[in-house]
């Protein structure tokens, strides 16, 4: 039976082995979905022993990201854009590296939100591997504005440089306190904020009216910076959940050639948080 598998350190709590089982079983397809953890020392080897025993595939989690990019033979344009890979699919000519972060919070905003980015004002929060592998396909969706705001500005500027002759309108790169006055009609976080049980400290009056707070965190209940986005008079407030579901859906393609529904699944796992 084909197998694939999450790798990551700590890897207990994921949720990849789930929403693939029950990708596999809505359309069909015979595979073995595991979660592997990767020693800290010792990722490449893992990935190697996994496709050694008849491993197709896997997904990439913290810390791991950099590492399975330095391991890929050949990339994706989007991979490359992230400097880091989620997906590995193994080939005869080599180790393919992808990226479907970026991809997956795009379908998450745009169809299950029903929030389109095209001509509109977005916001992105962060300069991290988060934030850094969702430029592109936001670049892609043609915003009016894309405005990285970044704790340390420098790195935002730095972030938002490297987009700079990307073929588009280029991002603008910021600290918090440059953003007072201006407005958004989608602000995403895509810091790491919420792991200390914080929000971001932004200026008032960012949301524009009919916007939406997008936490790439997610949680049961509101995230630290859906609560401050709420109490701010976003209009929509979504976390990222769907983002999880919709990134491993965008891999399941890659590896299986079938895109699954992801709505049930989102439903599913929602229900149980
Ligand atoms: P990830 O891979 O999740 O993006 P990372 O590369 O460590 O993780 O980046 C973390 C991001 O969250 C950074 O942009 C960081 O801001 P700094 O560059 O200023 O460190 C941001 N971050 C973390 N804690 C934060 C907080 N309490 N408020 C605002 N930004 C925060």
């Amino acid at each position: 039976m084909d197998r694939y598998a999450v790798i990551g350190n700590p890897i207990s709590h994921s949720k990849s082995p789930r929403i693939h089982g029950l990708f596999a079983a809505q359309t069909g397809q015979t595979l073995v979905y595991e979660a592997l953890l990767g020693p800290l020392d010792a990722f490449a080897a893992t990935v190697q022993a996994f496709r050694a025993v008849g491993g197709r595939g896997l997904n990439v989690t913290v810390p791991f990201k950099l590492e399975a990019f330095d391991l890929a033979d050949h990339h994706t344009p989007r991979a490359r854009a992230a400097g880091a890979v989620n997906t590995l699919a193994f080939g005869s000519d080599g180790i393919l590296g992808d990226n479907t972060d970026g991809a997956g919070i795009l379908r998450d905003i745009t169809i299950n939100q029903g929030c389109p980015v095209e001509g509109r004002r977005v916001l992105l929060l962060g300069a991290g591997g988060a934030a850094r592998g969702t430029v592109l396909p936001l670049l892609e969706a043609a915003p009016a504005t894309l405005v990285i705001a970044n704790r340390t500005a420098s790195k935002a500027a730095e972030l938002a440089e490297e987009f700079s002759s990307a073929g588009m309108t280029p991002p603008l790169g910021c600290g918090f306190a440059e953003l007072a006055g201006q407005r958004f009609d989608v602000i995403i976080n895509a810091t790491s904020a919420s792991l200390s049980d914080a929000a971001p400290d932004l200026p008032v009056g960012l949301y524009a009216p009919g916007s939406l707070a997008y936490d790439m965190m997610y949680g049961r209940g509101d995230t630290p910076f859906l609560r401050a986005a709420r109490a701010q008079g976003a209009a929509h407030l979504c976390d990222g959940l769907g983002m999880l579901v919709e990134q491993a859906a965008e891999s399941f393609q890659l590896w299986r050639g079938v895109r699954p529904e992801t709505a049930p699944v989102l439903a599913q796992l929602r229900a149980s948080l």
